[in-house]
């Protein structure tokens, strides 16, 4: 009688103190509900970002809940977070706090081994190798060979008075670019194969995560396993090619300086390290610089003013040229203060990634709530690049935003990431957005065939018919492009 008494008693406390606990807890949840089990905000989301309302969504949300609040996305606990203080927060994180695995679904799209899933010592030794290729120093060597690569693009597909759909083409050309400088991979039906890959790759990524046949996420694991077959035949070629020691600096890419890096006499990277990085760098580099250059040619056709000033700047750099054959260097590069402007404003109002996510690895005190441990962080952080209160008037295009530098507030301009994991491929985009508007505009006049041109986020912005202009040719390039 005694026991049963002390085992109720017993079970009442636990009951209400785990009632207690749970109050406590879930009121210091942050605010916002997990909708429907399962599938939560995902269909919303993704339906705004069809619709091109990614921005009005997130921001939609941010004004009802404030910068921090709770969903449901792709089945996870999830929470929302926006605002300058907490891209300093996510930027300035420890390992321990949180991890920058992606969803299942990307992860196995990226490989388990790429550079954004891994941390400490495995991420600075990978990040070290990535960027003794991608570091200013290094590409600087490459600048001759991006100017080629450029000319036989426009020489191939950029004709006089043609109409021209410009996002395809811009796809084209960064997927060649990566293919001769980052892959060493040559024209014909490997480089073929690999684009139509690559692309069913990307096409995956935030497709609702459900493997089943025919779903986009199925195809889009199928396309990367094929390619890292591709790739991995492409690293055994280029052993050989180091061990017979064929391989001049002049024929160094991203795949054989990442083979000729030693560690204690053994290779510093697997090449299933390797392989995976490779994938993360195309798919990060391919889509990303081309939806710059996409939208760059809308902005500069629609705001003459800014094309004005950016011809004056491009022309001098042309009439320091001897002869109409010789290529940009590093010096005329960095000239184009004017042409970087101009693409730093694109990025703010279009940036190509609005959002990302990271994982919480222990609870986390914040503004008066706890986000659990285990669940997933969802963060626009590109959001703050559109608030008003720190870009003044910010659907409004103006590159002179940045002429006092010291004047853009901190952790607000996030376009390339920031922190210890800012775009390793920060300088290869710069290089080949001013080479490639450089010979734009100095070469060929441009108009928008239609006004409106719509636009979905999958997951990054498509020009859904593909941005076509007319062209006109100002200056034949030069002949002897080797073609
Ligand atoms: C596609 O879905 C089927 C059925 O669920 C599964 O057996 C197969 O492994 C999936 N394919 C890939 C590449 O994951």
């Amino acid at each position: 009688m005694e026991s049963a008494t002390f085992f109720s008693l017993l079970a009442f406390l636990s009951l209400l103190f785990f009632l207690i606990k749970n109050r406590v807890r879930s009121r210091r949840l942050p605010p916002g509900s997990l909708g429907i089990p399962i599938i939560g905000q995902s269909l919303e989301l993704l339906k705004a970002m069809r619709a091109d309302r990614t921005e009005e969504w997130l921001q939609e949300r941010a004004r009802k809940y404030g910068p921090i609040s709770k969903l449901n996305i792709f089945g996870t606990k999830t929470v929302f977070l926006t605002g300058q203080a907490h891209n300093k927060f996510i930027y300035s994180s420890d390992e321990q706090t949180l991890s920058t695995k992606q969803p299942p679904s990307v992860r196995r799209l990226l490989g388990e081994r790429n550079l954004f899933e891994m941390s400490s010592e495995d991420h600075r030794r990978l990040r070290g190798a990535i960027l003794s290729f991608l570091k200013p120093e290094a590409l600087k060597r490459y600048v001759g060979k991006m100017d080629q690569e450029i000319r036989l693009h426009l020489a191939h597909h950029w004709h006089h008075d043609h109409e021209i759909s410009v996002m395809p083409l811009m796809k084209t050309l960064t997927f060649n670019m990566i293919c001769t400088l980052l892959f060493g991979v040559e024209r014909g039906e490997r480089r073929k194969t690999l684009v139509r890959l690559f692309e069913e790759v990307v096409d995956g990524m935030l497709a609702l995560p459900i493997n089943l046949p025919f779903t986009r996420l199925n195809r889009s694991i199928r396309a990367r396993s094929e390619a890292g077959a591709i790739i991995m035949a492409l690293i055994r070629e280029k052993r050989e090619k180091l061990e017979r020691e064929e391989g001049t600096p002049d024929e160094q890419d991203l795949i054989l300086s990442l083979l000729s890096m030693r560690d204690d006499g053994g290779p510093l990277l697997s090449d299933a390290e390797i392989e995976d990085n490779c994938a993360a760098v195309m798919i990060a580099g391919h889509d990303t610089t081309s939806t710059l250059l996409t939208f760059l040619i809308k902005l500069i056709a629609e705001h003459p003013h800014v094309y004005e000033a950016l011809l004056n700047e491009q022309e001098e750099i042309a009439r320091g040229k001897k002869t109409g054959n010789e290529p940009l260097t590093w010096e005329d590069l960095g000239k184009m203060k004017y042409t970087w402007r101009i693409a730093t404003e694109a990025l703010r109002m279009y940036p190509p990634v609005v959002f990302s996510f990271r994982q919480v690895l222990r609870d986390i005190q914040m503004e008066g709530y706890v986000i659990p441990k285990g669940w997933q962080v969802f963060w626009a952080g590109c959001m703050t690049q559109l608030d008003g209160s720190i870009y003044p008037d910010p659907y409004k295009f103006d590159p002179s935003r940045y002429e006092d530098q010291a004047a853009i507030p901190p952790h607000t301009f996030v376009a390339f990431g920031g922190g210890s994991r800012l775009c390793p491929g920060y300088e290869f985009a710069r290089i080949e957005t001013l080479a490639m508007i450089h010979y734009l505009v100095t070469r060929f006049t441009w108009k928008l065939c239609w006004e409106e041109n719509s636009i979905s986020r999958d997951p990054m912005p498509v020009f859904k018919q593909g941005l076509p202009i007319h062209i006109q040719m100002k200056k034949p390039l030069s002949d002897n492009v080797i073609l």
